[in-house]
């Protein structure tokens, strides 16, 4: 995986050692305690040490409080390795955890959702309401030719139909694949192809920040090259005029004239290991590749991680501010609320549209008690100084998150200080699009480090290794590895099975997580970023190669590299080296050409923040260009190892 697998060990100077205990009344309500005390435990370290060695009676505890339409007959399986099975023989359908269930308590009538437009404008979906519109999507799609097995494309903006597009396609057992609403008709096409989607649902366009964003324009123009696709769901969402092919586009209201309220499409049994859904995601190399989840084992560790996680009660009103887009959004915006009867907040828009305190007013005027949010998403907000916060009354939160990428400690502490009231505790979570669920995360238990993610959470034997897979020890740089499957991992990638082995076999029978990553002496992990060609801008994954196959695209273009730089604020920005083919010259016009080429390529999140012309590219003796020096030379660094390098 990756040309970086040099990567070299760096003593860390460890110079943050504040230490934020957390106050005894959060630990003696909070879930974690109440299921250890059932263990006959009374602090973590011992209670962990049990997890390792009882991790299936763990997640057998967990997978009970969920609904089975059968129960399974093995908790794992792992013969043919490195693929692996959880809670097999049984049947089960997620969807029915997230609705169904719910109905037949006092929270059919709790709110599932308060939703806030871009624009301002607000909706408030109870979980009986949630039902009965994700039946109704159902059917529609039903009537659609959606069935068992089918891939259904999802590219729409944070409206509650896209919640219940999820939801709908699960129900009837199809496999859903999202593609953000910031990617362009290139990426939107090719992640439609390689899963093969028979049907598309997205909207007729929708506000962010203010802009018009048109997405059913995005879509047509994907779809003049998607041979699979057969239908269009439309759901209106700014009622513009938009074009509608006969025969192939429906309007979403239009069908529902022939759906009553009242239509109940059951939920399908499903096996275990049924596909729940593919999401593309960028790798070191190649194509983004379609990480698939199953039905069983992911709702087992999403509804586990977010009650223990975010100390999930049932008078909360939680929000994360992530996109569906992403995996967090499916984890933790649809799935692992839903299935803890939560209720949440649904946010259309930006954090500083139309004035940088749009998200403190979302907290106060829904009362948000836990939010999770991103270090990208805070360090643009602090740029606009404490007065913005200071503002709202934030006096509902108690419990703060944190996802995507490394939280500074600078960030942190402004999030605790301004958002915290220096008090609340901050889950900073290490998790990836493959992993499901988080793995490395305090809960609301554990003492904090700043910037640190603190421990494994239950049964995760996570650990800090080098390329041999031999653990380094305390306070060393090295490769993040985990020892053991768990429920919500992902099983494998869509119709490349080969690719997911390298996950296990970079570093032999250990998951290679792609990370950077230090351990201290009480167990603490940092996570430092990755050590492949994955950019993280905004948090946002992106792969080096489909912004140079972008680049390269363009007629100009003979070769390009892009690596990441550090960024104050967006964590990582891209920054590209474009050698010009002859006859062509380097200006600021060819410049923002290539910009805009990469804008409409690919998406406006990898536009690259600088452009460098240049004569040569360093490469090995094979031809491949080394992105590793291209970095090193760029931020001064050692370049390292260069025995391949062709001088
Ligand atoms: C990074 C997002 C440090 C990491 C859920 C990982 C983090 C990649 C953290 C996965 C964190 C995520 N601290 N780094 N708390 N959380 N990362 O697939 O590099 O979009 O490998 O999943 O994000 O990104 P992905």
């Amino acid at each position: 995986m990756g040309n970086n697998l040099n990567f070299e060990d760096t003593d860390t100077i460890l110079t943050e050692d504040r230490l934020f205990p957390p106050p005894s009344d959060v630990v003696e309500n909070a879930n974690i305690t109440a299921y250890m005390r059932s263990k006959g435990f009374n602090d973590y370290e011992s209670f962990y040490q049990w997890s390792l060695e009882n991790r299936f009676e763990f997640w057998e505890d967990m997978a009970k409080e969920l609904h089975w339409f059968e129960p399974w007959t093995k908790t794992f399986e792992w013969t043919e390795k490195p693929f692996f099975k959880w809670f097999t023989g049984s049947k089960f359908n997620i969807v029915y955890n997230c609705l169904d269930r719910h109905l037949e308590s006092e929270t059919r009538h709790k709110v599932a959702f308060y939703w806030e437009g871009d624009d301002g404008s607000n909706r408030t979906l109870t979980y009986e309401q949630l039902y009965v519109l994700t039946n109704r999507m159902a059917k529609a799609l039903q009537n659609l030719g959606i069935q068992k097995g089918d891939r259904v494309a999802i590219y729409m903006p944070a409206i509650p139909e896209q919640v219940a597009a999820l939801l709908a396609v699960a129900r009837l057992g199809a496999v859903h694949t999202v593609i953000f609403g910031g990617f362009a008709a290139n990426a939107l096409r090719e992640r439609i192809n390689d899963a093969g989607a028979k049907v598309v649902i997205t909207a007729d366009g929708n506000y962010r920040g203010g802009k018009h964003i048109q997405l059913k324009k995005i879509t047509d123009e994907a779809l003049e090259e998607t041979p699979t696709v057969e239908k269009v769901l439309v759901v209106r969402r700014l009622d513009s005029e938009i074009n509608m092919q006969e025969g192939r586009d429906f309007y979403l209201d239009e069908l529902f004239k022939e759906i009553p309220e009242d239509t109940v499409v059951p939920c399908e049994p499903m096996d275990s290991e049924d596909l729940l859904y593919i999401l593309y995601t960028s790798g070191s190399t190649g194509k983004p590749k379609g990480v698939v989840h199953v039905q069983a084992g992911y709702a087992v560790g999403t509804y586990t991680t977010t009650k223990f996680v975010f100390d999930m009660k049932p008078e909360d009103v939680y929000w994360c501010s992530a996109d569906i887009g992403w995996v967090t959004g499916h984890s933790y915006i649809v799935y692992g609320p839903l299935m803890n009867g939560a209720t949440s907040v649904l946010f259309e828009g930006t954090p500083s549209y139309p004035a940088p305190d749009r998200w403190w007013s979302i907290i106060e005027k829904f009362k948000v008690s836990i939010f999770y949010s991103s270090p990208t998403g805070i360090r643009g907000l602090m740029r606009f100084g404490e007065e913005w916060p200071a503002k709202h009354d934030l006096s509902s939160l108690r419990v703060l998150g944190s996802v995507g990428e490394p939280i500074n400690p600078e960030a942190w502490m402004w999030y605790r200080r301004n958002i915290g009231r220096d008090e609340l505790p901050i889950m900073d979570t290490w998790w990836q699009t493959e992993t499901g669920a988080i793995l490395i995360s305090p809960t609301v238990i554990l003492p904090l480090k700043p910037g640190s993610a603190s421990r494994p959470f239950p049964t995760i034997e996570a650990d800090i290794v080098d390329k041999n897979g031999k653990a380094v020890g305390e306070n060393k740089g090295g490769f993040l590895i985990v020892r053991h499957p768990w429920p919500s991992q992902m099983r494998t990638i869509y119709r490349d099975p080969a690719r997911y082995q390298t996950y296990w076999d970079t570093i032999p029978d250990v998951y290679f997580a792609g990370d950077a990553a230090t351990k201290d002496q009480d167990g603490y992990f940092r996570v430092q970023g990755r050590v492949d060609d994955v950019i993280k801008v905004s948090g946002h994954r992106l792969g080096s190669m489909e912004i140079e196959s972008s680049l390269v695209s363009h007629p100009a273009v003979a070769e390009a590299a892009a690596i990441g730089k550090p960024d104050e604020v967006k964590g990582e920005h891209v920054k590209v080296f474009v050698i010009l083919k002859d006859g062509h010259e380097a200006s600021d016009e060819m410049e923002k050409t290539l910009k805009l080429h990469v804008r409409t390529n690919v998406g406006p999140l990898a536009v690259p923040d600088e452009l460098e012309f240049v004569p040569s590219l360093p490469k090995t003796r094979s031809g491949k260009i080394m992105r590793r020096v291209i970095r090193a030379r760029e931020l001064g660094e050692p370049v390292g190892d260069t025995s391949t390098l062709d001088a």
